[in-house]
């Protein structure tokens, strides 16, 4: 359907508020060669909580030392943001993680168990009703620790539905205060999954004392879709990690979900409390402690985001920017839009990038520069200012 300007933007309601939840410190540290330093971790925390992040998952406590002192420094730095620790349903799992998190001035246990059958048999070697005696002992223990718990139904999405009603109903009966329904594998596809929160938050009783949440993983390239038509759904919790970080294909990019949700605010009705303008930031100094490149084309942060090479594309952005920009780069920390000159470039381009660098030219001039300037960018990929300053003098002399 589209959307017309005219439409009327529909009205901010608390109830569409959608919490942000970043687990890039945790999911998004667990992608292979993606490990931080405390340090680093520190650093991060203060990014996210600057740009007013509702959760920050820290990490896994009982992983390893590194891992729990990191929780619990992040927990003693931040204030504002409430900090999480991921515990699996074992009761040396929760008190280490309660531990980790007690500095927090707002701490929360996330405590997960495997629901589907697939997990259940090979993974956990379990039955299903052992299953659910775990899911209420595990979730009563963290919810004597903590106020806040947040219990997920690690790959919710090949769960059988009975089963995950029970599950769910089981969880919040022992206490939790958040219901998690993982796409562990990234293998929902958005109508599936907006209708899955719907059939367990109208079914499950005391689902609407609680917080659903999404947690999508990137296999099928679908998470960032599927998060939203999950908040479509009835979830109002997102978890991404900056620039998609995480397990095998990553997560939900937390850039592209605050700025899908703000962008498209004409259309619903759904807001976070992220100040996007240090989007670029985080972005940023993620790419630099893991080492993992942000890819040119990456929505929001990549570095193309905001270029544009072809000259009828140019010529629309020098006239007026929201022929081809739906969003401003510095609304999300990315300096200013790019008309990057190369072969595709036109002549309204190239005499305003003249004007930029200090020429005014004739028209026999201009012509015979845009001509030369045409000509190398054929043989060369980048054509850079000094190159265009070279040529024009050239130009200029022989003219
Ligand atoms: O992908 C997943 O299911 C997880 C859980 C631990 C929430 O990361
Ligand atoms: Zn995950």
């Amino acid at each position: 359907m589209t959307v017309s300007a005219n439409d009327p933007a529909p009205a901010r309601d608390e109830r569409d508020r959608v919490i942000i939840f970043d687990t890039t410190m945790r999911d998004g540290e667990q992608s292979p060669g993606a490990s931080m330093s405390l340090e680093e971790k520190l650093e991060l925390a203060k990014i996210l909580e600057e740009m007013r992040v509702d959760v920050i998952e820290a990490g896994f406590p009982i992983a390893s030392n590194g891992d729990f002192e990191a929780v619990r420094a992040v927990a003693e730095i931040v204030s504002e943001s409430t900090v999480c620790g991921l515990a699996r349903a074992g009761a040396a799992d929760i008190e280490r993680c309660a531990e980790a998190i007690r500095p927090a001035k707002r701490g929360r246990i996330h405590t997960f168990i495997s629901t589907s059958p697939v997990h259940m048999k090979w993974k956990l070697q379990m039955e299903p009703e052992t299953v659910l005696e775990m899911i209420t002992k595990s979730v009563s223990l963290a919810r004597n620790l903590c106020g806040d718990v947040e219990w997920s139904a690690e790959d919710a999405t090949r769960t059988e539905r009975d089963f995950l009603l029970r599950s769910v109903e089981a969880a919040i009966k022992a206490g939790a205060t958040t219901i998690n329904l993982p796409d562990t594998v990234g293998y929902t596809y958005p109508s599936e999954y907006a209708d899955l929160f719907r059939d367990v938050i109208e079914n499950v009783p005391g689902a609407d004392k609680v917080i659903f949440s999404t947690h999508c993983h990137n296999d099928l390239g679908l998470a960032v879709a599927n998060s939203i038509a999950g908040v479509q759904g009835g979830a109002r919790q997102i978890e991404c990690a900056i620039n998609g970080i995480g397990e095998r294909a990553g997560n939900a990019a937390l850039e592209e979900i605050v700025m899908a949700l703000k962008v498209r605010g004409d259309r619903l009705p759904f807001h976070t409390a992220v100040e996007p303008l240090h989007i670029t930031r985080a972005s940023r100094y993620v790419s630099a402690i893991t080492g993992f490149p942000v890819q040119f084309n990456k929505a929001i942060v990549g570095k193309n985001a905001f270029a544009h090479e072809s000259g009828i594309h140019q010529d629309g952005m020098l006239k007026n920017a929201e022929t081809y920009e739906i969003m401003k780069p510095e609304d999300v920390g990315q300096g200013a839009t790019n008309l990057v000159m190369g072969k595709h470039s036109g002549r309204h381009a190239f005499r305003e990038k003249l004007k930029a660098l200090g020429y005014e030219l004739g028209q026999n001039a201009l012509n015979e520069a845009f001509q030369r300037f045409k000509d190398l960018a054929d043989k060369k990929k980048h054509v850079f200012d000094d190159d265009i300053v070279a040529l024009v003098d050239d130009a200029l002399a022989s003219g």
